[in-house]
């Protein structure tokens, strides 16, 4: 009786083999699938996290390149006690012609003699200090490092944003012309 009951333990084990495989086997794909969850919705999580990495990135970057470029954070004082004259049967003759001294650029607007046909501001651009040129043909002095443009009152009126050049005082006497300031 015991071979016999041994047999049918057998058989019954050898058909439910299949079955108990079958639950490894699910349990297998399952597993498997969970990882594959888990590492996409890992992968998803570091995608969330990438934008705002890259907002604190970018916002790390503008606040590093506003010191460099952005606002007069290296604004140069300008020229003070300046003092010069400028020969005008020599010098500035060109309408739109201009001229450098003493940290102060010296341009002519105009033909005539006289204290408004010229402008006088420190040549320094206010943002980062470098050197700014006459455009004489829109009458603007425009920095070449950043852009700023300013009119012939010193105004800041375009290009890189930042304060205002100093003007200096121009008196003509003859054809010497002071600048003082
Ligand atoms: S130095 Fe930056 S605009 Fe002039």
């Amino acid at each position: 009786m015991a071979g016999t009951q041994e047999l049918v333990c057998q058989r019954k084990l050898t058909e439910y083999l299949p079955t108990i495989s079958n639950i490894f086997e699910d349990w297998f794909v399952y597993t498997k699938l969970h990882q594959i969850t888990i590492a996409m919705k890992r992968r998803e999580f570091l995608g969330t996290l990438t934008a705002p990495v890259a907002v604190a990135c970018t916002a790390c970057m503008a606040a590093a390149c506003s010191k460099s470029s952005d606002g007069p954070n290296n604004a140069p004082t300008p020229p003070s006690n300046v003092n010069f004259t400028v020969n005008l049967s020599t010098q500035l003759l060109a309408v739109g012609s201009s001229l450098s001294q003493s940290g102060v650029i010296v341009a002519r607007l105009a033909a005539q003699n006289q204290p408004n046909s010229f402008v006088a501001v420190q040549e320094s651009c206010t943002h980062q200090g470098t050197n700014i040129n006459f455009s004489s043909g829109n009458n603007q002095f425009i920095c070449p490092n950043h852009g700023a443009i300013f009119n012939t009152s010193g105004a800041n009126v375009g290009g890189q944003s930042t304060g205002p050049l100093k003007v200096y005082a121009i008196a003509i006497n003859g054809t010497t012309l002071t600048v003082t300031g």
